[in-house]
């Protein structure tokens, strides 16, 4: 994977004034009472510290940050100090992400090549590693741009190369190194998934995904990948899946990417992804007003694709399989109607009812296809209904599960790693807005968008340890700063270390 960052741990500075870097960013408490380092760089600088207090410009409140452009008495060209509020006070989830916000956001708008950053005294014992896993994967997801198709002058330019970060911590050097390296990975493979989710659909078809993915296994001796064209899929029984791509005139690819890492026969951990590399909706076409959009509907594939990269960088000791559904939705000639049957891999049959209800189609198949491996656990990633992003907004994933102890090991793995899901009820009662009259099943049904899709879903997962996550809102962000987040990537990967 593409590193855009140098990050580096820092044994603990005492010499403030002789620290040479570009970029300091220095946490200070809102006590009187400074610690060492805190107070040698107040009387090094004159009484900044004090005086900016004195002048209620800086009280080093949590949420506070201010920007000395040329300090004296100190090697640092420029300073930033952040306020962490109490140090006696232990930081919540919600007040570390405002911090490493401040953090991030000064370090790249410093313009500087390289930062060091010191934390003398977080006060966050309990969490000291995972603060620095989420300050790294900040920081190396905040320097992402996109570039490809792009012409030279016209890129963004990026500063930052090179951060240091100090923190002085009750935990081992190497525990804290470790987590800064998870961090850093995670971040990259957000990167990975960016990269491929902001392609636009001529060029990311399935059968890129496929070469990409077969790409990634010729660079981790840990990873397989194979691809199986519609031929294959035919002969599976996929029609289901198949009929999605009935009206494109690009090739509809199932690709698993396979990562050993635990014993041969370790049962795998599964991730599935929805890979509609364009979705116009199909004959039940879409309106035409930010359809652009649905490029990303391949997200939750990128998002796989991301993932098997940071287990293969990490040398998790586990096995998973990574699973990627990729077609592209079109209307055509050729391509299903409303009301069409199609018949699955698993034998039930299903009545096409909207052919923008595509996702749930394609992924009905390769969650049977997945039982081959008989996964420990199985979790599906879709850009699934906009219904989704009516109940949760852009900032959270929808979650539906049949196994609650796996539900709640999600859960904690978004809270842990800011990159939150929220459960929605898979109760039967819903599971009646599916019935047809000419089908096992249909594909649209009732008012809880969000569940009776997760509801088709579970009609294929029963005899599986299955979730679901509906990314719909969080995969991309709108507006100017429209792109692909590089979500569930942090979620996916904090699941997989927790479980390794
Ligand atoms: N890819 C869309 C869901 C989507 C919508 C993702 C907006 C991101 C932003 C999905 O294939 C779709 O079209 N779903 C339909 C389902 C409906 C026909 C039951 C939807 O949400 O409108
Ligand atoms: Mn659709
Ligand atoms: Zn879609």
């Amino acid at each position: 994977m593409k590193k855009r960052l140098s990050i580096n741990f820092l044994k603990e500075i005492t010499n403030i004034d002789k620290h040479s870097t570009e970029c300091l960013i220095f946490g200070v408490n809102s006590e009187k009472n400074y610690d060492t380092l805190t107070s040698k760089l107040n009387t090094y600088t004159g009484d900044t510290l004090k005086k900016l207090n004195k002048r209620k410009e800086f009280e080093a409140k949590l949420g506070q940050s201010t920007y000395i452009a040329t300090p004296t008495g100190l090697k640092a060209e420029r300073l930033y100090l952040i306020g962490l509020g109490k140090r006696s006070q232990k930081k919540t989830h919600d007040q570390l992400e405002k911090i490493i916000e401040l953090i991030v956001t000064s370090a790249t708008l410093s313009k500087a090549k390289q930062v060091t950053i010191i934390l003398p005294a977080l006060k966050y014992e309990s969490s000291d590693e995972l603060f620095l896993q989420l300050l790294a994967k900040s920081l190396e997801s905040r320097v992402y741009t996109y570039d490809a198709k792009i012409n030279k002058k016209n890129k963004k330019i990026n500063y930052l190369k090179k951060v240091n970060i100090s923190l002085s911590s009750l935990k081992s050097e190497k525990k804290l190194r470790k987590a800064i390296k998870q961090g850093h990975v995670i971040g990259q493979g957000m990167n990975v998934t960016k990269d491929l989710a902001n392609l636009p659909g001529n060029i990311c078809t399935p059968s890129y995904l496929a070469t990409v993915s077969r790409a990634a296994a010729r660079n981790y001796s840990s990873l397989a990948c194979k691809v199986l064209g519609e031929k294959e899929m035919k002969k599976l029984g996929m029609d289901c899946l198949l009929s999605v791509g009935n009206g494109s005139a690009q090739e509809s690819k199932l690709i698993s990417l396979n990562y050993l890492g635990g014993k041969k026969d370790d049962q795998p951990y599964a991730i599935v992804g929805k890979g509609i590399t364009f979705d116009t909706g199909g004959i039940s076409l879409k309106p035409g007003g930010a359809m652009d959009e649905m490029k990303f509907d391949m997200t939750g594939a990128a998002s796989v694709i991301g993932t098997l990269q940071v287990v293969a960088e990490l040398r998790l000791p586990i096995n998973v399989i990574g699973l990627v559904a990729a077609a592209e939705n079109m209307p055509g000639s050729k391509a299903t109607k409303p009301g069409d049957v199609v018949k699955t891999m698993s034998g039930l049959t299903v009545e096409v009812l909207n052919t923008d209800a595509e996702g749930r189609l394609v992924l009905a198949d390769a969650l049977t296809y997945v039982k081959k491996w008989k996964p420990k656990t199985v979790i599906d990633i879709a850009t699934l209904t906009g219904a989704c992003i009516v109940a949760l907004g852009y900032s959270t994933s929808g979650l539906m599960a049949n196994n609650q102890a796996l539900a709640e090991k999600l859960l904690d793995a978004g809270q842990k790693s800011s990159d939150r899901a929220w459960q929605l009820p898979l109760w039967d009662v819903y599971q009646k807005d599916l019935d047809s009259n000419f089908a096992d099943i249909a594909n649209i049904g009732g008012r809880a968008g969000t569940i009776t899709a997760a509801c088709f879903l579970s009609r294929f997962t029963e005899d599986l340890k299955w979730a679901h996550l509906d990314i719909a809102g969080p995969a991309n962000f709108k507006g100017p700063a429209k792109g692909a987040s590089g979500r569930p990537v942090p979620l996916l990967s904090q699941y997989l270390i927790e479980e390794s």
